[in-house]
């Protein structure tokens, strides 16, 4: 059934991007504008995450990476943290039954050493259960940075010619794209940020090479099914060209 919000836009010429990349922005300030505590802006911010799977879903978008924790994140204060690695523990565990029901498949990408045990075994439950499923794949960037994936990736590399399986003069782009965490992946068409920060702030640098960037001034929590089609037509409005020049 359509919903009213369909039928608005009905005529509108959307573009469903087949990678859609979000970095979730602006939950603390949400909060403080309606008088309440940064944590109720990230409570707010994860149900935002739902309706944003949810119209994944619907729309048909095959793949959505959120970034949900940064590298970075760790700076904040002890309490702030605590908070939103528990609602992401809250939301694996309340949410993954919904979400391979609906054939959703659910991949976490970042640094996994040093973290929690607990949250290592939720990571890898979600992944296993879901692995098989065929639907949106929801990838969850979580402790994760893109410089330090680059580096990760380095690593990798320089191991491999330490070891004799790769020369260096055989190195090109996808001998780096091979060894970062979405290699299977194709690159996002869109990456969006939200609350009117015009930043990347270590977000997929190398995959979003030729992404859309769409920034929007909406906070992360009032993110709904209006803002998500506005997407979908800024999208369509967007010609890409990859470096060439125009269709003729
Ligand atoms: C940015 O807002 C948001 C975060 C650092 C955390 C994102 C977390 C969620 C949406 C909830 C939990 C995630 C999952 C995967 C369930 P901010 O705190 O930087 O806001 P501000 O810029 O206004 O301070």
């Amino acid at each position: 059934m359509e919903s009213n919000i369909e039928n608005a836009h009905k005529g509108d010429a959307l573009k469903v991007p087949n990678h859609l990349a979000v970095t979730m922005d602006g939950n603390g300030r949400w909060a403080i504008s309606h008088g309440k505590l940064r944590s109720h802006g990230h409570k707010a911010g994860t149900d935002a995450l739902r309706r944003l799977v949810e119209y994944s879903i619907k729309y048909d978008i095959k793949y959505l990476t959120v970034f949900s924790f940064s590298s970075e994140n760790w700076s904040r204060p002890k309490e702030e943290v605590n908070f939103i690695l528990r609602l992401m523990r809250n939301y694996v565990a309340s949410d993954l039954e919904k979400l391979d029901d609906n054939n959703v498949n659910i991949k976490i990408i970042g640094e996994r050493a040093g973290l929690d045990k607990q949250i290592i075994k939720l990571i890898e439950k979600a992944e296993n259960t879901t692995s098989g499923n065929s639907g949106l794949q929801l990838i969850i960037a979580f402790n994760y940075g893109g410089r330090g994936e680059i580096a990760r990736a380095t690593r990798n590399i320089a191991k491999k010619i330490l070891d004799g399986k790769l020369s260096i003069s055989d190195i090109d782009e996808n001998t780096i794209s091979d060894e970062l965490y979405l290699s299977d992946v194709p690159d996002p068409d869109v990456v969006l940020r939200t609350s009117g920060e015009y930043r990347f702030s270590n977000f997929l640098l190398w995959q979003s090479a030729y992404s859309e960037l769409i920034f929007i001034d909406d906070y992360w929590p009032d993110f709904n099914e209006e803002i998500f089609i506005n997407i979908l037509k800024e999208y369509a409005g967007r010609e890409r060209r990859f470096g060439g020049v125009e269709a003729k």
